[in-house]
């Protein structure tokens, strides 16, 4: 460890080393003293608030690894470990870059047997990482029996219910509650928009598919998105700042939303899409603007439809799809009804589950010194 000397101020301190200057906020620093959380629970005991005025350093100095805080109104010593302070600890193994993909991308979809996925750390990481990074993965020679499909999924995070319930099976049926229940064509879109927070990781297991047509057909939303932003910013930007409304109603059912058809995060980056002309309700923004935004949504619908992002492909009983409703765009070829049997089963879990259980795996992993 380098001489490394410590500076008080009124508000924070700084640790000078020959690798220059680090300042750090005194209130950040109580909080991250050891003592501030429950060793059992691992949750924050310590309240910032309960101080009665805003805490200041009486001392601090640098001893190994760890810096130590004597705190002015308080009859304690916190000590903080260097990599608590460099963000070492905070580094989240689940926050991947997205692989962009296009409709070359077929023969790249990381597959995984059912059998590794439940048994073998390192495959069921392997999957989370997949849909992290790719937002697709195909798990292969599924079980084929009912519980099959939740195994799965609580491999990867507990089913999250939707209006449908637990499971919802696609299907031609007698009175549909959804076109996908139909043997009709079904445009690009992402689940259940409607819902207040439309649901995160989506699992498509094909149980029999022997019907003539059918073909299933997903896109990269991320990458679609991040090529309207360098053909089209101002289309881009207007789909990026405007909400527009969505709904899902039948006899027991009245959800509606509005969502972002782009989504971004703090930093502009493209987080994901949200769209589903079946499910969308009458535009409810100001008509001015919609004079800019319907050619922008058009333009993008379009883009929805273009080879240059589609893959197209049979699903094979016995495999199950899972992909990021929030990204990943999908769609259905219409199919001839009484050309055999179609039935997927499908069911969704959270993206927060997905990236906890790969964080979970990771370490354990890496204290196994294996990588994912
Ligand atoms: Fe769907």
């Amino acid at each position: 460890m380098p001489d490394i000397s410590v500076t008080l101020g009124p508000k924070g301190l700084t640790l000078t080393s020959p690798d220059g200057e680090f300042y750090l906020n005194y209130c950040w620093l109580r909080d991250a003293c050891s003592s501030c959380i429950d060793p059992q629970t691992r949750e924050r005991i310590f309240d910032v608030a309960s101080l009665e005025q805003l805490p200041t350093a009486k001392e601090a100095w640098v001893d190994g690894n760890f810096l130590y805080v004597d705190w002015a109104a308080e009859d304690l010593i916190s000590k903080i470990s260097f990599s608590q302070l460099n963000g070492a600890e905070a580094t989240d193994p689940a926050a991947l870059p997205k692989n962009l993909w296009y409709g070359d991308f077929l023969p790249r979809i990381k597959q995984f047997r059912q059998s590794d996925v439940l048994s073998d750390d390192a495959a069921r990481a392997e999957l989370c990482r997949a849909l992290i990074e790719d937002g697709i993965s195909i798990v292969t020679e599924m079980d084929n029996d009912d519980d099959s499909l939740p195994r799965l999924v609580n491999a990867i995070g507990p089913i999250t219910p939707s209006a449908e319930g637990l499971f919802f099976d696609v299907q031609v049926e007698i009175d549909p509650t959804n076109l996908a229940f139909t043997a009709g064509p079904l445009e690009m879109h992402t689940d259940l928009p409607g819902e207040e927070t439309a649901p995160g990781v989506q699992f498509l297991h094909c149980m029999a598919n022997s019907v003539e047509g059918g073909l299933s057909l997903f896109l990269d939303g991320a990458a679609a998105a991040e090529t309207l932003r360098a053909e089209d910013p101002d289309a881009f930007d207007i789909l990026s700042t405007y909400d527009i409304p969505f709904f899902y109603r039948h006899n027991n059912w009245d959800y509606r939303a509005h969502q972002r058809v782009i989504e971004l995060d703090t930093a502009g980056r493209v987080t994901g899409v949200t769209i589903s002309q079946h499910l969308q309700d009458n535009f409810d923004l100001p008509q001015h603007v919609l004079d800019y935004y319907y050619p922008a949504f058009i333009k993008f619908l379009k883009l929805l439809q273009e080879d240059r992002f589609l893959i197209r492909f049979k699903s094979q009983a016995g495999n199950c799809v899972i992909f990021d409703n929030h990204r990943i765009v999908h769609g259905r070829e219409g199919y001839v009804a009484d050309s055999g049997k179609r039935h997927m089963r499908g069911c969704y879990t959270d993206r927060g589950a997905l990236r906890s259980t790969y964080r979970v795996l990771a370490r354990k992993l890496a204290s196994q010194n294996q990588s994912v």
